[in-house]
């Protein structure tokens, strides 16, 4: 059995992880949550418990707080969740105002008042990880690290970790924090494949415009460090969504998909995420959809993995890039 690098810190944690940024309706702040919101909610939260998932992640951000809002009638209904379940939320994103456009803020005031905003939401005294959503050029990672410090001092969270950023971001922040960070959510998927071009076309003029820094999921893998996905479906392309306006690489890949899901008798769904898995990052995929059936087809993505040939991950690798190797 494949132990998740995060297994010490939030034992018995789940293969996947179920995304609460569809929960709660628009991003709309002006717009209130309905009962048919609340039953979406729970018919997610129903399914993704089904498949075994038990972290559930989520940020101040997400349908302008109602993700968050719409989790806490949850857990109130369900208040046995609270033991069974780890949450996890983000904070940094500013969104635009009257005033400012839309930024990031590391600062002690936001962090300090995104965690108390985060709670209140939730309507919960404690959550298990809080990421930082963005790098944030003006982050002075002394003053995060006394922030944080304080912050898991007083018991609002348990543990730190951030998303999207690179190895050198990572490396300073731990170089301040008394426990390294946890946690690196990154947008990597079988559509968006710069995370494994950037090591393939290591010194090939072909890499020139890959977008990856490189060395970061060595980096991870060397220090412990959970890599989650985002994006982790590709927003259904591979797994039914309408491709007529795709490119033939997409096409091949979503047909790939499909055979592979009949060869080892399962969805595509956990054709996709097995992929993602089989990264020897040990990568923890966070799913986004809402749709309880579609939760549901992720299930038997940690028993593929186990199964998925090396043959049939470059399959699958090399038809979403679209050219052979090099
Ligand atoms: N750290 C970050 O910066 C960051 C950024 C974005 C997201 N996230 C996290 O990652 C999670 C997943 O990200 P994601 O939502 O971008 O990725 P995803 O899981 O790849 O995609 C989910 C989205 O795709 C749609 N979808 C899935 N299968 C479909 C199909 N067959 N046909 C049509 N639509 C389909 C879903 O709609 P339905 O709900 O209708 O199924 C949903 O809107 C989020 O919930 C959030 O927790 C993090």
């Amino acid at each position: 059995m494949r132990k998740l690098p995060l297994e010490k810190q939030l034992p018995q944690v789940s293969d996947l992880v179920f995304g609460c940024m569809g929960l709660g309706g628009d991003w709309d702040p002006k717009s209130a949550i309905t009962a048919d919101h609340i039953k979406i909610a729970h018919q997610a939260v129903d399914a993704a418990l089904a498949i075994g998932i038990n972290l559930f992640d989520h940020a101040d951000i997400y349908t302008s707080g109602k993700a968050e809002k719409v989790f806490a009638k949850i857990l109130k209904q369900r208040p046995e969740l609270q033991r069974e379940i780890y949450i996890q939320s983000k904070c940094a994103i500013r969104f635009a105002d009257e005033q400012y456009p839309g930024r990031y803020d590391t600062s002690p005031t936001w962090l300090n008042h995104s965690i108390d905003g985060i709670l209140n939401r939730l309507q919960v005294e404690h959550i298990d990880v809080l990421l930082l959503h963005r790098p944030d050029p003006l982050m002075d990672a002394e003053e995060i690290a006394q922030t944080l410090k304080a912050i898991k001092a007083s018991g609002k969270v348990s543990h730190f970790g951030v998303s999207n950023m690179h190895l050198h971001q990572i490396q300073l922040l731990n170089h301040y924090l008394d426990e390294p960070l946890l946690i690196n959510q990154l947008e990597i998927n079988l559509q968006k494949l710069d995370w494994l071009e950037e090591g393939v076309l290591a010194g090939n003029t072909q890499g020139s415009h890959v977008n990856f820094t490189s060395g970061t999921l060595e980096y991870c893998q060397m220090n412990n460090l959970q890599v989650q996905s985002w994006g982790s479906l590709c927003q259904g392309l591979f797994s039914g969504r309408d491709l007529s306006e795709q490119p033939e690489s997409v096409v091949k890949t979503a047909q790939l998909v499909q055979s592979l899901a009949h060869k080892y008798q399962t969805t595509c769904e956990s054709i996709i995420l097995a992929w993602l898995m089989r990264h020897p990052a040990r990568v923890q995929p966070v799913i986004g959809t809402t749709q309880a059936a579609r939760i549901k087809a992720c299930g038997a993505a940690s028993e593929i993995m186990q199964q998925l040939t090396r043959d049939d991950w470059y399959s699958l690798y090399v038809t979403a890039r679209g050219q052979a190797l090099p």
